[in-house]
């Protein structure tokens, strides 16, 4: 395998009126060509953040990046310039958000946007765009690939004709446009009702795999990234507490933060049971706990915890965790 993308200490902070907010801190993290990884984390642990990070997305300033590198096929993104940028931005990697409706326009038909986006693709790829009926044509292709029946009718409506599931499939269906190698999906969906977030996870499934993309799938819900990612990175106040196959780190997870997460899913597979929560609150990002950003509600903190950041280690094959008490 191949590796597509690769996170090497990437620290991020946000300079605010407040002060800076160390959000992203050290993260590590690998994705081959083909490969599904989840993201999983409580609110506000910098699942977004780092999803925009790998297309330059966070407003700068307040975003400043400290230190590290995001290479994808061995090249630094954070070295790039704008037009370069461009260039990737749906092509190599391609990104599906939360909400379906900030990302179309109330006012175009379906076919005017998707007709856009696919000729807004071939000028970053520094041809001439297609003219628009070949557009359209591809439109409806891709419309048909993410199983939506009648596309024509489809494409002739405005987003407001259609119900919450079919939007989220034409956004997916327009990030397939550039025939990305990676495809980033923060919450997909988050803001769709349970019957329909099942359909949109086994559609992204079955693209994944018709289409060999590489998938990180980001979500706060374990359940979610469980079906549809082979391995899950864990993620804690801006670092990467635990990363493991998905079925061993469900099976028995080794950083007590990841303990705490599984253990507040009543049935992984019940995706409408309600988390117990973990006790104790998110840290502060503003002033983020000393050494290890987890000891202030970790059951085995000790002396060292609170003053060394633990490195993560291997402990198993393809299992590595960040604690300095953590055992196989
Ligand atoms: N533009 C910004 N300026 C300042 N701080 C920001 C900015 N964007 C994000 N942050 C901060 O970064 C932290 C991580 O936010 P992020 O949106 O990545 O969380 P998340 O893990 O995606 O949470 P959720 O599950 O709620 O989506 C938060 O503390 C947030 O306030
Ligand atoms: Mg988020």
């Amino acid at each position: 395998m191949t590796t597509l993308l690769e996170i090497a200490d990437y620290r991020l902070a946000f300079d605010t009126f407040d002060g800076t907010h160390h959000v992203l801190d050290g993260i590590d993290l690998r994705l081959d060509a083909g490969e599904t990884l989840g993201v999983v984390g409580e609110t506000g642990c910098g699942k977004s953040v780092l999803a925009r990070s790998l297309l330059q997305l966070n407003p700068s300033p307040p975003a400043r990046v400290v230190s590290g590198a995001i290479r994808f096929r061995g090249e630094d993104l954070l070295r790039l310039e704008e037009a370069a940028l461009r260039r990737l931005r749906g092509r190599a990697i391609a990104m599906v958000f939360q909400d379906p409706a900030s990302y179309l326009n109330p006012l175009l038909a379906v076919a005017t946007q998707m007709e856009d986006a696919i000729r807004g693709q071939d000028s970053a790829a520094g041809g001439r765009p297609r003219p628009r009926r070949a557009a359209r044509a591809l439109a409806a292709e891709l419309l048909s690939a993410v199983g939506l029946p009648e596309p024509q009718r489809l494409l002739a409506s405005h987003p407001h004709q259609l119900s919450g599931g079919m939007r989220q499939r034409v956004l997916i269906a327009m990030a397939l446009a550039g025939e990305p190698a990676l495809l980033v999906a923060d919450e997909p969906t988050t803001a769709l009702d349970v019957t329909v977030q099942a359909q949109v996870l086994a559609l992204i499934d079955g693209l994944v795999r018709a289409r060999g993309l590489a998938l990180m799938l980001i979500s706060h819900d374990l359940g979610v990234v469980s079906a549809s990612c082979a391995r899950v990175a864990v993620m804690y106040a801006g670092t990467v507490v635990e990363e493991a196959p998905t079925p061993e780190l469900i099976a028995r997870p080794l950083h007590p933060y990841a303990q705490g997460l599984i253990a507040a899913v009543p049935d992984l597979g019940r995706p409408e049971a309600k988390p117990r929560g973990m006790p104790g609150s998110i840290p502060s990002l503003l002033h983020p706990p000393s050494g290890c950003r987890f000891h202030p509600r970790c059951p085995l903190a000790s002396e060292r915890c609170r003053v060394e950041k633990p490195l993560r280690r291997t402990l198993l094959p393809g299992r590595s965790v960040a604690c300095h008490h953590a055992t196989p």
